[in-house]
C-alpha cells in the first residue's frame, strides 16, 4: 500500500425539489409563527416533495460533471439515507443505473451523520486501492414527518448534496472521527409505516455535547487548533446548535457554513448541501481547512478534518 496515498475531494453537487414550504404556510395549519420558527430554529423555509433517489442522483451527477468524470470512472457509490423508497434495493441502486456506474454500490445509514461516515469510509477504500468513490447524502423525509406535530413538522425538509472522492498522492483527510451511543436511539426515531418522533430538548443537549467531544477528537487526530479552521461545515439542525457548538469549541460563529435558513434540516443532504454552497460561491479556496460535523438519530456522530486542494 503507497503510505502517501490518500483522497481528495473531485467534485460537488446537490440538489433540492422545486416545491417551497414556508414558515408562513405552516403556520396557517399548525400552532406556531414565522418568528418562533426563525428565532428557535433559523429555519424560515424548507423543500419538500423530493424523492431521495432522484435528487441523490441529480446531486451526485452534478459531482460527477464538476470532477470531469462519469459513471464509468466511479469504483464505488455510497448513498447515505434513512429514506430509500424501498426497503430493497437502497437509493444507491437507483443512482447506480442512472448514472452508468461501473462498480459496486450501496446505502449506509447513519441519519444525520451519514454522509461525514461515508467521507471518512470513501477514504479508507481509496487507501486501499480504489481511485474514485462517489459519497452522496439524500434525504426526503417530508413523506415522514406528521404535519400536525408542530415539534418536529417545523425542522424538517428534503435535499440532496454529493462529493467525489478521488485518489491523489496528498492526503486531504487529515483526522476524524466517528462514534454512537445507541443507548439514545429513543429520543429520534421513525418506525415503519410511522412518523419522525422525537424529544428535541434532549436531541439538543446530546447533539451539543457530541459534536463538541467528536469535533475536538478529529481536530486532534489531525493536529490542528480549532482557530486554524477555516470553515466549520456542520450538520444544518438548528442554528442554536450550531451556535452552541462553535461557542464550545472556540470557534467564530461566521466561519460556520449555513443552508439552514433555505433547507431545514435535511438529514443526511446538510453537511454535503452546506459543503456545495460554499464550493460553488467561491467561499472554500485551496488550501482552507475544513471541519465537517454531522449529528442525529443512534445517536450517531461524525467529524472530519478535510485540506481543500484545487
Ligand atoms: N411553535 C411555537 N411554539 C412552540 C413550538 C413551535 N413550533 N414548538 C414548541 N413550542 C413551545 C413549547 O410548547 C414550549 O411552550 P411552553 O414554554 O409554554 O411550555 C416552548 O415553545 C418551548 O419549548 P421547547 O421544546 O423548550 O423549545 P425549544 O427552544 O427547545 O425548541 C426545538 C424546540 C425542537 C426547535 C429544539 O428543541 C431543537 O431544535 N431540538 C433539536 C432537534 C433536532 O436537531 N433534531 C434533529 C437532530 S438530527
Amino acid at each position: 500500500m503507497n503510505p502517501l496515498r490518500g483522497a481528495r475531494i473531485s467534485g460537488t453537487g446537490s440538489d433540492l425539489p422545486d416545491k417551497i414550504l414556508s414558515n408562513a404556510e405552516l403556520a396557517e395549519t399548525l400552532d406556531t409563527s414565522d418568528a418562533w420558527i426563525r428565532e428557535r430554529t433559523g429555519i424560515e423555509r424548507r423543500h419538500v416533495g423530493g424523492s431521495t433517489a432522484t435528487m441523490a442522483t441529480n446531486a451526485g451527477r452534478r459531482a460527477l460533471d464538476a470532477a470531469g468524470l462519469t459513471g464509468v470512472d466511479i469504483d464505488l457509490v455510497i448513498v447515505a439515507t434513512t429514506s430509500a423508497e424501498q426497503m430493497m434495493p437502497g437509493a444507491a441502486a437507483v443512482v447506480h443505473a442512472e448514472l452508468e456506474i461501473r462498480g459496486g454500490a450501496h446505502d449506509l445509514n447513519a441519519a444525520c451523520s451519514g454522509f461525514v461516515y461515508g467521507l471518512i469510509e470513501a477514504d479508507s477504500m481509496i487507501v486501499a486501492g480504489l481511485d474514485h468513490v462517489l459519497v452522496i447524502g439524500s434525504d426526503a423525509l417530508s413523506p415522514w414527518t406528521d404535519w400536525t406535530d408542530r415539534s418536529t413538522a417545523i425542522l424538517f425538509g428534503d435535499g440532496a448534496g454529493a462529493v467525489v472522492m478521488s485518489a491523489c498522492d496528498e492526503p486531504s483527510l487529515l483526522g476524524w472521527d466517528i462514534g454512537a451511543d445507541g443507548t439514545a436511539r429513543h429520543i429520534l426515531f421513525t418506525d415503519h409505516n410511522d412518523t419522525i418522533k422525537m424529544d428535541g430538548r434532549e436531541v439538543f443537549r446530546k447533539a451539543v455535547r457530541a459534536v463538541m467531544e467528536s469535533a475536538g477528537a478529529a481536530m486532534d487526530n489531525a493536529g490542528v487548533e480549532p482557530e486554524e479552521i477555516t470553515w466549520l461545515i456542520p450538520h444544518q439542525a438548528n442554528t442554536r446548535i450550531v451556535d452552541s457548538i462553535c461557542e464550545k469549541l472556540g470557534i467564530d460563529t461566521d466561519k460556520a457554513v449555513m443552508v439552514i435558513a433555505e433547507t431545514g434540516n435535511t438529514s443526511a443532504g446538510s453537511v454535503p448541501l452546506a459543503l456545495h454552497a460554499a464550493v460553488d460561491d467561491g467561499r472554500i479556496k485551496p488550501g482552507d481547512l475544513l471541519l465537517l460535523a454531522g449529528f442525529g438519530s443512534g445517536m450517531s456522530w461524525a467529524s472530519a478534518v478535510v485540506r481543500w486542494q484545487e
